[in-house]
């Protein structure tokens, strides 16, 4: 089974705090939104290998090292992921973005895809899928479906906040992906809401509500 790491950077759990608060507007919340995707994204890469390589310094020679292995991209589920595209971005400037649009059913609480634009070498990438929020895990088990079925054979899935509830399914299909958040919060609520959280995340980022 993946691993699910919990980053308690004290950055990042200041700014979630941020985040939680419902006084805090619009801005506020999606600029701590891009800033954690900033920060989770550098613990994320931690594992990138790297290769040496050797370059001339002003002075000498020098053996250095720079990233190798697989080009990246960063695929955001519709909409509230588009949150922590730019935050990623300027840490991995040279990375495609795919878009995957889902939202879940009020009702069913079920995925229902609605958009997918993804780089047509997708499957020569390793892929870091983003959502602020993993709930019951559905939408974030299909974005991954979908790009298993692409081709894709490296995934990582980056939430801000998680519930149990949704890091269980995402192992219990997809045990092969590690999952990065920042919180896991207590449960879901009746209308698969993570309590306490935050709120809806793609209303909050976007001032719809
Ligand atoms: C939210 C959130 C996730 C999903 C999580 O999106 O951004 O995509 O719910 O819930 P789940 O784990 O139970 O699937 P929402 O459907 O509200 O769409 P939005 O981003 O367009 O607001
Ligand atoms: N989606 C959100 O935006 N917030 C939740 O708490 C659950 C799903």
């Amino acid at each position: 089974m993946a691993k699910v790491h919990e980053m308690d950077h004290p950055l990042i759990q200041h700014k979630l705090s941020l985040m939680r608060d419902k006084t805090t507007g619009v801005k506020e919340f999606r600029e701590a939104v891009g800033e954690i995707a900033t920060l989770m994204c550098y613990e994320a890469t931690r594992d990138l290998p790297l290769k040496e390589i050797t370059i001339e310094t002003p002075v000498a020679d020098a053996k250095v090292k720079v990233i190798s292995g697989k080009k990246m991209a960063i695929v955001p589920i519709l909409r509230a992921g588009l949150g922590m595209v730019d935050g990623i971005l300027n840490l991995i400037p040279t990375a495609k973005v795919g878009h995957i649009g889902l939202y879940r059913d009020p009702e069913t609480l079920q995925p229902v895809e609605y958009y997918c634009k993804l780089p047509n070498d997708i499957a020569e990438r390793d892929v870091i899928v983003v959502d602020p929020m993993l709930a019951t895990g559905g939408s974030a088990t299909a974005a991954i479906q979908f790009l298993k079925n692409y081709g894709v054979k490296h995934i990582k899935l980056m939430n801000i906040i998680a519930a149990p509830e949704g890091v269980a399914t995402v192992h219990k299909d997809h045990p092969d992906v590690e999952i990065f958040v920042a919180a896991i919060d207590e449960k879901l609520n009746d209308h698969g809401y993570i309590v306490p959280g935050l709120g809806d995340a793609g209303d909050r980022i976007f001032g719809t509500k």
